[in-house]
């Protein structure tokens, strides 16, 4: 327990001195269509090397929203219908990925940058809780499979895009009772972005939610942990909270072989072993990530806790 201390003063640390070099929160995508095992489907968005499968059904309302028919690729549309209402939004610049010289230290309060957290933002947690990001893919059901007959539930931060493409892997995931939030449209460092374009990666990732499964999720995941306060600002408009991490399995480092299964799991078995709660970073994106999600479960051992559960068991984790 003497350890908490320590990493307090790190984190004020690094939160403080704006020399420090920021860790870039490591996140990885990771797009294979060809292990896509849908097969062909009636459209093919075609980006770089990002295949897009549109197969969720595109409801009438959003047409009747959006003026569109079809979902639209990464780069979410901003629907001027829709009046969000921009004013108060702090109007801190501009910053892309790793250019946290643009940041404006403790004001704008960014996590990328500075591992600066908000005050309603959830990084920490009094259990050790496993959340997902990047799905839904054709790897998660394996994980489900799994979850189900081991009576887990764990957290879902989930890709617009990849809902609009396994839509029924999306409706599992909330017929089997986890909690499911947003990770944006597109997955883009929101940062980067315009006031505009932002709402855009948020509201289309609440809209195929809602299209596909009729959940409005509550809880919102940066990707690459790109937040501050001007994207904290819109995402509360929308009804998001933050959901960051404390623990970072490295999950993703499976897929490049940076990193061996052996070492991830030593690590969180020494959590485990010490006692060490919160919030840990993991991806379902691949199979490797999905093996090492297991693992880590059953290493972790039982537990009913999602983030929602963080602040006070039993909040609701949708709107
Ligand atoms: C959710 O879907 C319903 C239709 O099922 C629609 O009427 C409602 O406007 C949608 N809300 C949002 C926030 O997407
Ligand atoms: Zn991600």
């Amino acid at each position: 327990m003497r350890l908490i201390p320590v990493i307090a003063a790190l984190l004020f640390a690094t939160c403080t001195a704006s020399k420090l070099p920021p860790p870039p929160p490591p996140d990885l995508i990771n797009y294979d269509p060809d292990k896509d095992s849908l097969g062909a489907s009636d459209a093919v968005i075609h980006r770089s090397n990002i295949f897009i499968h549109p197969r969720a059904e595109f409801p009438q309302w959003l047409t009747d929203i959006t003026g569109l028919h079809q979902w639209p690729g990464l780069d979410a549309p901003y629907v001027s219908g829709m009046n969000f209402d921009f004013t108060g939004i702090p109007q801190f610049q501009q910053y892309d990925q790793r250019h946290c010289e643009r940041t404006y230290g403790i004001n704008s309060c960014s996590f990328d940058c500075g591992l600066c957290v908000g005050h309603n933002d959830i990084r920490h947690c009094h259990r050790l809780v496993q959340t997902f990001d990047d799905g839904p893919t054709a790897d998660t059901p394996t994980l489900l499979h799994y979850l189900k007959g081991a009576n887990r539930k764990v957290s879902f931060f989930v890709l617009g895009i990849q809902v609009v493409s396994f839509p029924e892997v999306f409706r599992s995931m909330h017929r089997e009772g986890h909690l499911l939030a947003t990770h944006t449209y597109g997955h883009t460092h929101l940062p980067s972005l315009t006031n505009e374009q932002i709402v855009a990666q948020l509201q289309w990732s609440i809209w195929v939610m809602n299209a596909t499964a009729g959940v409005i999720p509550r809880f919102f995941r940066p990707p690459f942990g790109g937040v501050d306060n001007r994207v904290r600002a819109i995402a509360e408009r929308l009804g998001l909270t933050v959901v960051v991490w404390d623990l970072d399995t490295n999950d993703w480092r499976l897929n490049d072989q940076s990193r061996s299964s052996d070492e991830i799991y030593g690590q969180v078995r020494v959590w485990k072993n010490n006692g060490v709660k919160g919030i840990m970073l993991e991806h379902d994106n691949t199979l490797f990530t999905v093996a090492a999600g297991i693992e880590i479960a059953e290493i972790v051992g039982k537990t009913d806790y999602t983030v929602a559960d963080c602040n006070r068991k039993g909040t609701p984790w949708y709107q």
